[in-house]
């Protein structure tokens, strides 16, 4: 068994980006400039958005942090908005999800200007991904794309089972998977709450991809020998043993499904930091672009 090893991975392409970045200082370029809107103080918001501003100090660019309110209004958070698009010297920015319920997130991602949105989640985006045009991949289904490659695990002519239909992982990983080139080829099948012997397919697999949330949800009865797994999950399990009071989970029995894995993504460590790596691969990109 392979580990599928995110926080290495993500230390290279971090390195890999410093380096372009350390270039780019050295022409007298200006760098690239990621901003992340953060509305309310979920915990796992908080700590997703730290970790991705300490990721740009790491490779030099510059960041700026919007924190706003729960009780923020849907026409503030546009104005916001309106505001990022209209700055010229920011070259991306996120919205952080999810939004308190009184906020219109179609309406949100939807105002977001397509060549800033480095999370790749506007329809122009979205779109053109789909017809294999350039685009921004959203960072979870590009960083597992990259974990793929560089571990130079065969998808072609695979079976690949997504677990899961999210507009930001399990439908783009879907279409992804399928398309022509590196890390694809692959015949995919896509499942969701309404899947009928869920085990049956799973049973099939070459690569299984789960992205459901729900804590050690695929278990080793569920996959075939030799499958390489991808396990997008980070659920916060309460654990009294643990200083903070819980534990992260995937949505994989890692013990057991380990045991029959060629390759598999850990949690932690996995999927999650290769996220951050591609917000950060995306964000200069669209300052390449911007240029
Ligand atoms: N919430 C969970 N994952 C993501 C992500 O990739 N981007 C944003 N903006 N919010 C998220």
């Amino acid at each position: 068994m392979v580990l599928l090893d995110g926080k290495k991975t993500s230390n290279d392409i971090k390195d890999e980006i410093k380096v372009a970045v350390t270039a780019m200082k050295e022409r007298g370029e200006k760098v690239p400039h990621l901003a992340a809107v953060l509305v309310g103080s979920d915990g796992a918001s908080l700590t997703y958005v730290g970790s991705k501003v300490r990721a740009c100090e790491y490779v030099g660019f510059d960041s700026t942090l919007v924190e706003l309110p729960d009780t923020t209004a849907e026409e503030e958070l546009l104005n916001t908005i309106k505001g990022l698009n209209e700055n010229e010297d920011i070259d991306g920015f996120i919205v952080q999800l999810p939004l308190p319920k009184h906020i219109d997130e179609q309406k949100v991602l939807m105002a977001v200007n397509p060549n800033k949105d480095v999370d790749g989640f506007h329809p122009e985006n979205f779109g053109k991904m789909a017809l294999d045009m350039e685009s921004f991949i959203p960072a979870t289904p590009f960083g597992i794309l990259q974990l793929l490659e560089r571990y130079q695990v065969e998808t072609k002519g695979k079976h690949t089972v997504v677990i899961g239909r999210s507009h930001i992982v399990g439908r783009p990983m879907s279409i992804l998977m399928s398309q022509k080139g590196p890390a694809g080829n692959s015949t995919v099948t896509l499942t969701h709450s309404h899947t009928k012997n869920l085990s049956e397919i799973t049973k099939q697999a070459d690569i299984i991809i789960v992205a459901l949330g729900v804590p050690e949800f695929l278990k080793a009865d569920m996959v075939k020998e030799g499958v390489v797994i991808i396990d997008v999950g980070i659920s916060r399990v309460p654990d009294a043993s643990k200083k903070r009071g819980y534990a992260i989970k995937g949505d994989v029995a890692f013990a057991e499904v380990s045991e029959k894995a060629s390759f598999i993504t850990p949690v932690p460590g996995g999927v999650g930091p290769m996220t951050i790596a591609m917000l950060l691969k995306n964000t200069l990109l669209a300052r390449e672009r911007n240029a």
